[in-house]
């Protein structure tokens, strides 16, 4: 993919497959998505996709499915223990992950329940590179507490550094002294850090936590949600294994971990999950929290015909075509962005093109919202429907007070082989018209809050009218364009 060369210089990402399914899409007038956005309580996750233009809120689910996915479906064994669709799942996550005990569950948040409630006690601590919303959210139900151990640097989205997703080797160490080894159950590794911009860490990073876990007898625990696309900068950015397939890059990073967990729905399908592992006394540990929360130990929860897209999605990871596509865009993305002006999180990560809301809303106190007031203002003036993270993803502490997040981001996602080149120029054109006219976006503040995964299913109202400014604003300079 990266080695097309273009005569006419231009350098554009070239879709290696072609569509044969559609499916199609309205972007409805502006005014219709004012009403909407007030339907939706100011909540992108509130949005009906009758109202949405480009759905960039999430790759969860959302990925495009192989001919290949959508045929193995129909060979699927409906049975309710001992399926063959398991057979064919299992042997896939050895031959790809390396892990030969594998236990199923419905989707990522169904594995991260269940290693909570065998490994996690009250009064524990987790380090891990950054938290992942629902995985925090099991931590808390659990008792227990997090540390977040990126570099500082991590923060400065404007800044170069390869592999922003590493853990400070140093604080790691830190942490497990000042905790000590008995408040430790283990140190969990998210590939691709989702919420600090997708970005990735390094194998050689990898491999000096595993040096600090045997130090201490701590297990590592492996989020591998998005392994593939780490996997494949680590191809681009990691010297030493530029010359390494997907498959070994893979198998090395999944090596270094004790237990190794998964959404499917990003990893390699639509549904589905999983935790896998070599250590039979861990997969013991887990074993009956299986049929307890999710199925029987051959399908989880996932009906066998996920099971059969699952075992495909999982071979294509090791296809770099496949991989490559989805950060291919989302670098053309963020650098089309850039040339604009329009403050993005550099380097391109995976899962989507983040936008700095700090620098572009810096009007708006981050006691307002200023991500998820800009992921309103963008889906208002384009239907391209995106997802704050940022304050609003994250929880008040135990006093009620509001935590302000390390970052704002407005997250627009690029599910792999959904979009055309002309709908990410589209989605490109309009951010940069609001950039020309920030000032005008205003912020918000909650009128409905639940206490857990508030960003879910909170209701939030703009703190003044600039929503209608803003809308008045588009009619002026595009005219009666959608
Ligand atoms: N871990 C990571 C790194 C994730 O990105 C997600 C989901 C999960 C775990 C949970 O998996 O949704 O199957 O229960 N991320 C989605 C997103 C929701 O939009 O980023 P799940």
């Amino acid at each position: 993919m990266n080695n097309i060369k273009f005569f006419l210089g231009e350098e554009i990402p070239l879709e290696l497959h072609k569509v044969r399914v559609i499916q199609k899409l309205n972007l409805v007038p502006i005014e219709r998505r004012l009403r909407a956005l007030e339907e939706s309580g100011y909540n992108t996750f509130g949005l009906s996709t009758k109202d949405v233009y480009l759905d960039m809120l999430t790759d969860s689910g959302t990925n495009a499915m192989s001919d290949n996915q959508i045929a193995a479906m129909f060979q699927a064994d409906d049975a309710y223990a001992g399926s063959q669709s398991f057979e064919r799942l299992k042997t896939a996550v050895e031959d790809v992950l390396g892990k030969k005990f594998l236990l199923p569950v419905h989707q990522g948040r169904a594995a991260e329940n269940v290693i909570c409630r065998a490994f996690v006690k009250p009064g524990d601590v987790i380090p891990m590179n950054y938290h992942f919303t629902t995985f925090l959210a099991h931590v808390l139900e659990n008792k227990a507490t997090i540390a977040e151990l990126v570099y500082d640097h991590a923060f400065n989205f404007d800044t170069y550094h390869p592999f922003k997703g590493n853990i400070d080797i140093e604080k790691l160490e830190d942490t497990i002294k000042k905790h000590g080894v008995e408040k430790i159950p283990f140190i969990r590794m998210e590939a691709s850090t989702n919420l600090i911009g997708g970005q990735p860490f390094s194998i050689s990073n990898m491999m000096d936590v595993r040096r600090i876990a045997d130090k201490y007898g701590i297990m590592v625990v492996l989020d591998a949600s998005l392994l593939g696309e780490n996997a494949y900068l680590v191809q681009q950015r990691e010297e030493q294994w530029k010359e390494n397939t997907l498959g070994e890059i893979i198998k090395m990073m999944t090596g270094l971990a004790d237990i190794v967990y998964f959404s499917a729905r990003k990893l390699s399908s639509s549904r589905g999950g999983g935790i896998c592992t070599n250590r039979k006394e861990l997969y013991q540990g887990m074993e009956a929290l299986i049929p307890l929360f999710e199925g029987f130990l051959t399908y989880g929860g996932i009906s066998v015909r996920e099971i059969e897209a699952m075992a495909v999605g999982l071979y294509e990871t090791l296809d770099e075509t496949m991989i490559s596509q989805s950060p291919t865009f989302i670098k053309y993305f963020v650098e089309e962005l850039a040339k604009h002006k329009v403050p993005v999180v550099t380097p391109p990560g995976v899962l989507g093109c983040h936008v700095n809301a700090m620098p572009f809303c810096d009007h708006i106190p981050q006691s307002q919202y200023p991500a998820g007031a800009l992921a309103a203002a963008y889906f208002l003036i384009s239907g391209v429907r995106g997802m704050e993270r940022g304050t609003v993803s994250s929880v008040r502490d135990e006093n009620g007070v509001e935590v302000l997040a390390n970052c704002e981001l407005l997250r627009l996602a690029v599910p792999r082989r959904v979009f055309t080149l002309s709908q990410i120029k589209y989605a490109v054109d309009r951010m940069a018209w609001l950039y020309e006219n920030r000032k005008l976006i205003g912020g918000l503040q909650f009128t409905y809050e639940p206490p857990v995964l508030r960003f879910f299913m909170g209701k939030l109202a703009p703190v003044s009218d600039w929503s209608e400014k803003l809308m008045y604003k588009f009619r002026q300079d595009f005219g009666d364009s959608l």
